[in-house]
């Protein structure tokens, strides 16, 4: 019996230092083939069993489990070792650098029409012009008969409208609808707003002409407002806008909202008023309508004409941003092409 355990202590010692030796996934199946398989060297080993007194073969099984056991559990642990380093070395192999700079996110910016609007706002914010909101979808009443354009009135072709299913709802072909939402929240105050928003119309999509596209209105109501304060609104509006000593021109004009109403030109910041393909050769560059607040649109609006006056003035931002930001096609604002919003400032 003794020299059955000195074997079997024999093989359980020389197991472990195999298992110290294998280095490989391989090689510890190898290991557990040689040692712990059918045909094994513990197998073989106990081959031997048979030949003891039988009251000597339950103490030389025991001890013969044990062996096994503890050399099983030797070899998950070898297992595990080797598999750990296995994958630190695969993963090493695969030349990750760890050094390299990341990939930069793409960083986001304002659409061009936002950041002309925002400039246009805070310009007139400092003459203490307030924004107000109004609504896109409008009626027919505020976007045209208010406004003084009764039905069928010809200046409505100028506007070619975008009608909704329901009767009377459109949407609004420019911002001065809001003229009317702001004078009858604020009817007898005085006022001071500016207005901008997108506005809609059934126009053929060319270089200058979208479908949709943005205006800022400017409305300001009181007692002694004269077209001289509208004069001078406007002419530090465009030296703010687009540099010191600017020149401002008033041309006569017709709105059924207004009256006198005048369109207004600055002098062409692209050539310095040489005369270019943006200014048409003239050295001037329409801008925006206005004019004097018609005595009938004061009183739809709850003010009484003989106490109050005011001016009103319209743009497109759009054409605005064009002219900043040196811009040659309306079409590119709303293609959601990102290399345009990239390339414009
Ligand atoms: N609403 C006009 C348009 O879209 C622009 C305009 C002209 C607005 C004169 C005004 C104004 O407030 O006084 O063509």
């Amino acid at each position: 019996m003794s020299d059955l355990v000195a074997q079997l202590n024999e093989l359980h010692k020389s197991a472990l230092d195999a298992l110290a030796r294998a280095t490989t996934t391989e090689e510890t199946k190898a290991w557990h083939a040689d040692f712990l398989g059918r045909k094994g060297r513990l197998t073989d080993l106990l081959g031997g069993l048979g030949q003891l007194p039988k009251e000597q073969r339950p103490l030389v099984g025991k001890s013969a489990n044990e062996i096994k056991v503890a050399l099983e559990a030797a070899l998950q642990e070898r297992q595990e070792a080797i598999a750990q380093d296995e994958m630190s070395r695969a993963l090493s192999a695969e030349g990750v650098d760890v050094t390299l700079p990341g990939r930069r996110p793409i960083v986001g910016k304002y659409h061009p029409t936002t950041t002309t609007m925002r400039e246009i706002v805070d310009i007139f914010n400092l003459m203490g012009f307030q924004v107000y909101d109004a609504p896109e979808v409008e009626t027919d009443e505020n976007n045209f008969e208010l406004l003084n354009f009764p039905p069928d009135h010809p200046a409505r072709e100028m506007q070619d409208t975008f009608f909704t299913t329901s009767p009377d709802v459109i949407l609004r072909t420019h911002t001065s609808p809001g003229q009317i939402r702001a004078m009858r929240e604020f009817a007898p105050q005085p006022i001071r707003v500016i207005l901008p928003g997108k506005c809609y119309r059934n126009e053929d999509v060319t270089a200058r002409h979208e479908m949709m596209f943005y205006q800022v209105e400017g409305l300001a109501i009181g007692r002694n407002v004269a077209f001289s304060d509208l004069k001078g609104v406007l002419l530090n509006f465009f030296n703010q806008m687009y540099g010191e000593g600017r020149k401002i021109r008033f041309r006569k004009s017709y709105f059924p909202f207004t009256e006198p109403s005048v369109e207004v030109d600055v002098d062409c910041i692209l050539c310095g008023a040489q005369g270019c393909r943006m200014c048409k050769y003239s050295g001037w560059l329409e801008i925006l309508g206005a004019g004097m607040v018609h005595p009938v649109v004061l009183k739809n609006g709850g003010y009484d004409p003989a106490e109050f006056s005011g001016f009103a003035f319209g743009m497109g931002i759009e054409r605005q941003a064009i002219l900043k930001r040196g811009i040659d096609d309306i079409r590119y604002f709303y293609d959601n092409d990102v290399r345009f919003l990239e390339r414009v400032a």
